[in-house]
């Protein structure tokens, strides 16, 4: 039996709220929530009575609460604008830290809170759920298992209908620039990273919004990639679909190989497609893989067998590093009009 972890947890309502009363649940044995912050009052105190928290280690501002807490680790999910401020508060503590993707929300603040992590020697690992669902480590197992031959390239795609204003949850992912790309595409990003088994070398594309009034910032994008292992990637990602989604969970992904393709989209079959001379075509539906967890409970049962002592979880932040340095390549390409050297991009600022 490993230790029960004191944890500050930064972010009370909307996906913090699904963390307190779903995905932590099995945890809390594992996890005590002894601080909680929020900047909403209303929830703060809606979250703090179900918690059974007394007031005191209730608070509406990051900085008192890391002062008067007491704890081992802190668990982040507030949005991305301030993710630095608080990892850094926690690094600066000693604690460890489970934060909501992406890193930050600029590459600025994602180099600084992986040097807050380096240099305070914590444990901090990213939630990247999507990873961790059947139709997704099914694609990757007939991959692994070699049936469709040498992976040539992979062709990803997300879209949703967010055309109405809220559309997409909480209203700051209508207002920030690159929105598409630093709430949505890092996911898909990390999916590439996760299915190719390689990082991003190059990248070249564009995000734009075309005056849609939904969006005050950048919502569609359109990208290619080469990873490190020569694996080509193209990358769709639409905000403003008005014909078919591949929404959350339903996202299209096809992995092109010399000897055949799988995919995975809305209908979540994964398909094996075989062209044989003489045979033609064949397409054999695969049995989804069955798992003991998925997604973000997969992710804390991760997090606290590290705390114990158990294995750097792949998406610990130095390896996640290497998903925001894809989308901020991303972001640069699109800027400058230029195909990012990515690698160029994580060596400069990691050294
Ligand atoms: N992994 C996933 O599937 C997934 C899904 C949705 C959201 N997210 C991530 O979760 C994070 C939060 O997104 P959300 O949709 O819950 O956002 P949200 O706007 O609903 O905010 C969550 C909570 O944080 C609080 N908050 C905002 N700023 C704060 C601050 N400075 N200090 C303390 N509390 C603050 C808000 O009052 C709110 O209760 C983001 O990083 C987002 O990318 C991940």
């Amino acid at each position: 039996m490993g230790s029960v972890y004191r944890a500050l947890m930064i972010g009370a309502g909307g996906m913090a709220g699904r963390w307190l009363r779903r995905f932590l649940t099995p945890f809390y044995d594992r996890v005590q929530i002894v601080g909680l912050c929020d900047i909403d009052p209303q929830i703060l105190n809606e979250q703090g009575d179900w918690l059974g928290l007394p007031p005191e280690a209730r608070f509406t501002e990051m900085e008192p609460a890391f002062e008067k807490t007491e704890a081992d680790c802190c668990l982040i999910a507030i949005p991305p604008r301030f993710h630095r401020q608080a990892a850094e508060l926690a690094a600066h503590r000693g604690m460890h830290i489970l934060s909501e993707k992406p890193i930050a929300d600029t590459w600025e603040d994602c180099v600084a809170v992986y040097k807050a992590v380096q240099s305070n020697g914590v444990k901090m690992e990213v939630v990247q759920n999507y990873r961790y669902s059947p139709r997704i480590q099914t694609l990757k197992k007939y991959l692994e298992a070699g049936e469709i031959g040498r992976l040539n390239y992979i062709v990803a795609r997300f879209a949703a209908d967010y055309r109405r204003r809220g559309g997409w949850g909480s209203p700051f992912r209508h207002e920030i620039r690159h929105s598409l790309l630093i709430e949505g595409s890092v996911h898909h990003f990390d999916q590439i990273r996760h299915l190719s088994g390689a990082d991003c070398r190059w990248i070249a594309g564009w995000d734009w919004n075309p005056n849609h009034p939904a969006f005050d910032g950048e919502c569609c994008g359109l990208f290619v990639a080469q990873m490190t292992n020569g694996v080509f990637a193209q990358y769709e990602g639409n905000c403003l679909e008005g014909g078919e989604e591949n929404n959350w969970h339903d996202e299209l992904y096809r992995l092109e190989g010399d000897q055949g393709a799988l995919s995975v989209g809305r209908d979540q079959r994964v398909r094996l497609y075989r062209h044989t001379p003489g045979e033609g075509l064949t397409v054999r539906e695969l049995p989804n893989v069955r798992m003991e967890r998925q997604g973000h409970i997969e992710l804390f049962q991760q997090f606290f067998d590290w705390l114990d002592g158990g294995p750097t979880p792949p998406t610990a932040l130095e390896d996640n590093i290497k998903s925001a340095a894809m989308l901020f390549g991303a972001i640069e390409a699109s800027e400058t009009n230029t195909v990012v050297d990515v690698t160029a991009k994580l060596r400069g600022a990691l050294g």
